[in-house]
C-alpha cells in the first residue's frame, strides 16, 4: 500500500482497506474503555444549571405567593410558582399539576401502589384484588418493565411506531380483556426509539372503548421539551383528548427536571385532570406534608430567569447533545449505510438511539463491542425481563460521553456490527 508518511493517515487508509476482523481486532487493540449505556447528561450539560446552587439567599425564604420556603404549610401539590412554571412542559393547566421530589420514577411507583391497594377513580375493587396486565411499548424502557414486574403487574408488549404505539393493537387489547389496567409507554421522544406520539394516535387513546372502566394511561413523559433541533414535532395531548371524549381519569402525565437542570437532584410533576388531582393529592397527603419546596423555588428562580427560560435552558442542552447524536447517524451511515445489515432511528429529540440488526446478532454485537472496550446497554433490556425475543434491538446512549469518544465508540459498535452479521 502507497503510504503518505502521515502515522494517522496511513493508519486510517490501512483499516479502511483491511477485512471486517482485521479492523476489529485494530481497535480491538487499542485498549478502549469507552462506555455507551448511560442514558445521563454530560457533566458540560450539569454545568448549565450550576448557577442554581448559590441562587436562593436568605432574601428569599417566602414566595411571592407567601409561602414560607422552611415551614410545612403549603400543601402537598407543590408550590405555585413551580405549578405555573412547570404546567406548560406538560401541556396542562396549573391546578391540573403537582410538583414533587427528586424522581418521575417514584411519583409513578407511588400512583402504581396506590392503584393496586386502593384502586383508581373508576375501580370497583383495588387492582390487586384480580390479575393486573398493563400494555407496555417495545422496544422501551427497562425500569418501567423492572417496576411493573416487581409489583407482580404482567406485561403485554405492543410496538412502537414513527407515530407512537401501535394503536391498532391496543384497542384490540383493551376492547376485549378486563384485566389490562392501563398502560405505561413514553409519549415523546420515546425511549429509546425517540418516537413521539401523533396527535390522531392520542386521540384514539383518549377515546378508545375498554372493558376496564378504571384503565389508566401513565405517560412518562421525561422527555416533552428535550428537542435536539428547531423544528419538533407537536408535543401530544394525551389529557386533553381523554377529556374531550369523556375519560377525565385517563391520563396521567409524569416528568421532572433530571435532564433540565440536575439527574436525581431537581424536581418531578404528575398531571391530570382536576378529578386525578384530587385523588391523588389527598392519598400522596397522607405520605408527606409537603415536597421539598426549597428546591422548588431554587428551580423557579434559575428557569425563569434564565434567557429563554426552560427553552432557552432545553436550547443550551441540544448545542451540546445534537453534535453528539449526528456523530452516530454519521457513523452509522458511512459503515452500515445500504449494507442491509441494521436499521437505527434519528431521533429529533430525547436520549437514545435505537438499533436493529437485520440478524439475530444483538447480543453478538454487545459481547464483540464489550471485548474491544465499549460498554453497550445488554442486549434484551429494552424487553420486559430482559428478552428480547427476536436478539437484534440494540439502545444506543450518547449523551454522556465527550464527542470525540461517542464517535470512537460508534465505530468500534458499526465494525461489530458487520462482524457479528457475517
Ligand atoms: C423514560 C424515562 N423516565 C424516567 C426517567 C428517570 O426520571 P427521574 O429521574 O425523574 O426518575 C428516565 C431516565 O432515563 C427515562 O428515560
Amino acid at each position: 500500500m502507497f503510504r503518505t508518511g502521515n502515522f494517522l493517515y496511513d493508519r486510517a487508509c490501512e483499516i479502511a482497506m483491511s477485512t471486517t476482523r482485521e479492523r476489529y481486532d485494530a481497535w480491538r487493540a487499542l485498549g478502549l474503555k469507552l462506555d455507551l449505556t448511560r442514558g445521563q447528561p454530560g457533566d458540560d450539560n450539569f454545568d448549565i444549571s450550576n448557577s442554581m446552587l448559590t441562587i436562593l439567599d436568605d432574601k428569599s425564604l417566602v414566595t411571592p405567593s407567601g409561602v414560607a420556603l422552611r415551614n410545612y404549610p403549603g400543601g402537598i401539590a407543590g408550590i405555585r410558582e413551580a405549578r405555573e412554571l412547570f404546567a406548560p412542559v406538560l401541556g396542562v393547566q396549573p391546578d391540573e399539576i403537582i410538583v414533587g421530589n427528586n424522581a418521575s420514577l417514584a411519583l409513578e411507583g407511588n400512583v402504581l401502589m396506590w392503584a393496586l391497594l386502593r384502586g383508581v377513580p373508576n375501580s370497583a375493587a383495588p387492582w390487586c384484588k384480580g390479575d393486573v396486565k398493563f400494555i407496555v411499548t417495545v422496544p422501551g424502557y427497562d425500569r418501567h418493565f423492572l417496576m411493573l414486574e416487581r409489583l407482580g403487574i404482567s406485561m403485554v408488549t405492543v410496538g412502537m411506531n414513527a407515530n407512537g404505539p401501535d394503536i391498532a393493537a391496543i384497542e384490540k387489547l383493551v376492547a376485549s380483556d378486563p384485566s389490562v389496567k392501563g398502560m405505561l409507554y413514553v409519549p415523546t421522544y420515546s425511549n429509546p426509539t425517540g418516537d413521539t406520539t401523533s396527535q390522531a394516535v392520542a386521540d384514539r387513546l383518549g377515546a378508545m372503548k375498554t372493558v376496564a372502566p378504571d384503565f389508566t394511561i401513565f405517560a412518562d413523559d421525561a422527555y416533552a421539551v428535550h428537542h435536539l433541533d428547531d423544528s419538533p414535532p407537536a408535543h401530544p395531548d394525551l389529557l386533553g383528548a381523554a377529556k374531550k371524549a369523556g375519560n377525565p381519569t385517563r391520563v396521567i402525565l409524569f416528568g421532572s427536571t433530571s435532564k433540565i437542570t440536575f439527574a436525581g437532584a431537581g424536581v418531578s410533576f404528575l398531571a391530570g385532570s382536576k378529578q386525578t388531582i384530587a385523588w391523588i393529592s389527598e392519598l400522596m397527603g397522607t405520605q408527606m406534608i409537603t415536597p421539598n419546596k426549597v428546591e422548588q423555588y431554587r428551580h423557579v428562580l434559575f428557569l425563569s430567569r434564565y434567557p429563554g427560560g426552560i427553552a432557552g435552558v432545553m436550547k443550551a442542552h441540544a448545542k451540546l447533545l445534537a453534535p453528539k447524536f449526528a456523530a452516530v447517524e454519521e457513523v452509522l451511515s458511512k459503515e452500515l449505510g445500504g449494507k442491509g445489515l441494521a436499521r437505527w432511528t434519528k431521533p429529533k429529540g430525547g436520549y437514545f438511539v435505537s438499533l436493529d440488526t437485520e440478524k439475530s446478532v444483538a447480543s453478538k454485537v454487545v459481547h464483540l463491542a464489550k471485548d474491544a472496550g465499549v460498554a453497550l446497554t445488554p442486549a434484551g433490556a429494552t424487553y420486559p425481563f430482559g428478552q428480547d425475543p427476536n436478539d437484534r434491538n440494540i439502545r444506543i446512549s450518547p449523551t454522556r460521553p465527550p464527542l470525540d469518544q461517542v464517535r470512537k465508540a460508534m465505530e468500534v459498535v458499526a465494525v461489530c456490527v458487520q462482524l457479528a452479521s457475517e
